[in-house]
């Protein structure tokens, strides 16, 4: 698939040698998703999986509504999943071996679905390209987590197992009024027992889905509500970071977003960056919220270093206030942020003045471009991102695609599948392709199917003749699980890389260890000259099932 793409893609050389310059961002609506794409992940080099709740969606399959698809990238088609438990407001990671994890749910309405809070759904890995054969295994009766947990978060550490935090027990209508404030594993350690949370505990009531990222030294930086922590996992202790400033909430009901900066050698220092929210109050009853009060516009920035720390955060501004806005890293280094809304809040029908059931209000149509590496007050942008025509606010999903762009997707601010309301539910599904999508691109030829840490390989590769490949990027990424405004155990690993006389072989070294880059599955993208490739899938680490040893060397 990625000869043929890179084929295609070199035809249109000619035509777009000249005018470059001219070609810019462009959304493309690409099909219909069957189901809401209200939980978003990429699962091989062809398919997505887009999961919803167990409900009235106009996919059908075993002769009821399907709540689960496969999406197929090449096709832009849509498949239903056959699931057994209601996924609703779900999370998920994929393990060191591969395997998928959908994690938690809901008490179903539709009555083909079981009970999906104790949710643990396996996807293995799948070669079929189409997905044909490809499904999603449950037994909830003996594989399920400790705690029904609805709203909770996952990040893939360290040992390739994946870390589930928070959420609550069962459907409420807005604030966290029935929480689960510990953590648990999947595989699970410590006998199956769940760790209390203290942090949990204190960010109620806005701490749903917390924004969990996984620090390259193996612990995790957790964030809920405007609280953050830094959770060690081996040690099992919780050490208190300053709060974010000036009273923002990043969590759901008032999700924010948060990403880890893409990782660079030799020192991997870890920066967080976490934008949008709401600085409302959170001891008001949802019903004196309104639709119309202003989200927030903040961006707040912290490295994870104890000097970084002992700075604080520092503070910068959206170029317009976000709830529910969603981060993505793009292979080059840049951040995508992109969908919610100006004004409101998460969650369905709770605030004093819905519109139509929408908590939000004013969707943001306009995505801006966040750059790392500028200097502050001039690194967010929207110059040449074009506005889209689909609204995406409440229960959207969206992702980085191998293809190199991005797959947007969902929205559904409403109980059930509601069309032709002001914020109906949403399914056409768009891609908002780069400007290197109609440049001839580099393209992998050639990668290693499996990546050792610490270790040199090679990467066998074309270089279009007009790239001088004055600057060469090697990433090496996780493409994430999208979900409520915020895609969990997503990143970024630049790797060095020398590339040949001949301009044929990129010669890369793999990150250290299997904390800069939890061991499992991994996307390499080659860009030369901002001009991105497509990825290759390699699996890094020894591949095992979780938990795997520690690998590479230390930091
Ligand atoms: C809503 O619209 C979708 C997409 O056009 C359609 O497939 C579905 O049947 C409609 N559902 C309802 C409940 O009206
Ligand atoms: C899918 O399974 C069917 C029935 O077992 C088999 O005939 C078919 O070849 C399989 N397709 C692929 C692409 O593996
Ligand atoms: C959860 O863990 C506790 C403590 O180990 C155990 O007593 C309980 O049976 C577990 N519950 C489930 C549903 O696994
Ligand atoms: C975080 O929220 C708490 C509770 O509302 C508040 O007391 C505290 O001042 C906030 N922190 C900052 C830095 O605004
Ligand atoms: C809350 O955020 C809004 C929107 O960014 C801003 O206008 C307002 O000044 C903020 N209020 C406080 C108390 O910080
Ligand atoms: C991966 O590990 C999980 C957890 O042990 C297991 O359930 C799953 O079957 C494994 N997948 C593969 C492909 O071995």
């Amino acid at each position: 698939m990625l000869l043929t793409r890179s084929l295609s893609s070199s035809l249109s050389l000619l035509a777009l040698a000249t005018s470059a310059a001219a070609a810019g961002w462009e959304f493309i609506e690409v099909g219909q998703s069957g189901v809401i794409a209200l939980e978003v992940i990429i699962v091989s080099p062809t398919l997505a999986i887009f999961f919803d709740r167990a409900t009235n969606d106009p996919l059908m399959v075993d002769g009821h509504a399907a709540w689960g698809a496969l999406w197929n990238l090449e096709t832009s088609k849509a498949s239903a999943l056959n699931l057994v438990t209601d996924t609703f407001c779900a999370s998920g990671a994929i393990l060191s071996n591969g395997t998928m994890v959908s994690v938690g749910g809901n008490v179903p309405a539709n009555p083909a679905a079981q009970d999906g809070r104790m949710g643990l759904r396996l996807f293995n890995p799948c070669a079929d390209p189409t997905g044909a054969n490809c499904t999603v295994f449950e037994d909830p009766a003996t594989l399920h987590l400790n705690q029904t947990r609805w709203y909770p978060s996952t990040a893939r550490i360290f040992d390739g197992s994946i870390i589930i935090v928070g959420g609550m027990h069962e459907e409420t209508p807005f604030y966290n009024t029935d929480p689960v404030n510990s953590f648990e594993f999947f595989p699970s350690k410590d006998n199956n027992t769940p760790r209390p949370s203290p942090f949990l505990e204190r960010s109620l009531p806005t701490n749903l889905f917390p924004r969990v990222l996984a620090l390259p030294d193996g612990t995790l930086l957790m964030i809920a509500n405007n609280q953050t922590i830094i959770y060690d996992i081996e040690k099992k202790t919780e050490t208190i970071l300053p709060d974010i400033p000036n009273g923002v909430r990043v969590t759901n009901p008032f999700d924010g977003t948060a990403a880890l900066l893409p990782l660079s050698p030799p020192l991997y220092t870890p920066e967080v960056l976490v934008c949008g929210g709401s600085n409302s109050t959170q001891l008001m009853p949802s019903t004196l919220l309104s639709s119309q009060d202003p989200a927030s516009d903040q961006c707040s920035r912290l490295t994870l270093t104890p000097e970084g720390i002992a700075k604080g955060w520092q503070v910068e501004r959206l170029l317009e206030p976000r709830i529910m806005p969603e981060m993505i890293l793009m292979p080059n280094g840049e951040v995508l942020i992109i969908n919610g809304a100006l004004t409101g809040y998460a969650a369905v029908a709770s605030v004093g003045d819905p519109i139509g059931n929408s908590n939000a209000d004013h969707p943001v149509f306009t995505p801006s471009i966040y750059t790392p590496n500028a200097p502050l007050g001039k690194r967010i942008s929207n110059a040449g991102l074009p506005a889209s025509t689909v609204e995406r606010i409440y229960h959207s999903g969206v992702t980085l695609t191998p293809q190199g762009n991005i797959l947007v997707a969902g929205s559904n601010p409403n109980n059930d599948v509601v069309n032709n309301t002001v914020h109906a539910s949403q399914f056409t599904v768009q891609t908002l392709n780069p400007p290197f999508f109609s440049v001839a691109r580099p393209s992998i030829v050639k990668a290693p199917t499996q990546l050792a840490f610490n270790s040199r390989f090679d990467l066998q590769v074309t270089i279009p003749n007009n790239l001088r490949a004055s600057t060469i990027q090697v990433a090496l990424m996780d493409l994430g699980f999208s979900s409520h405004a915020f895609h969990s155990s997503q990143r970024l690993v630049f790797m060095d890389a020398i590339l040949s006389f001949d301009r044929k072989t990129l010669t890369v070294t793999s990150p250290p260890n299997n904390r800069v880059f939890p061991p499992g599955p991994g996307w390499v993208f080659v860009t030369i000259d901002d001009v991105t490739s497509e990825a290759a899938h390699v699996m890094v680490g020894n591949g095992l099932s979780p938990p795997v040893r520690d690998q590479g060397i230390p930091l």
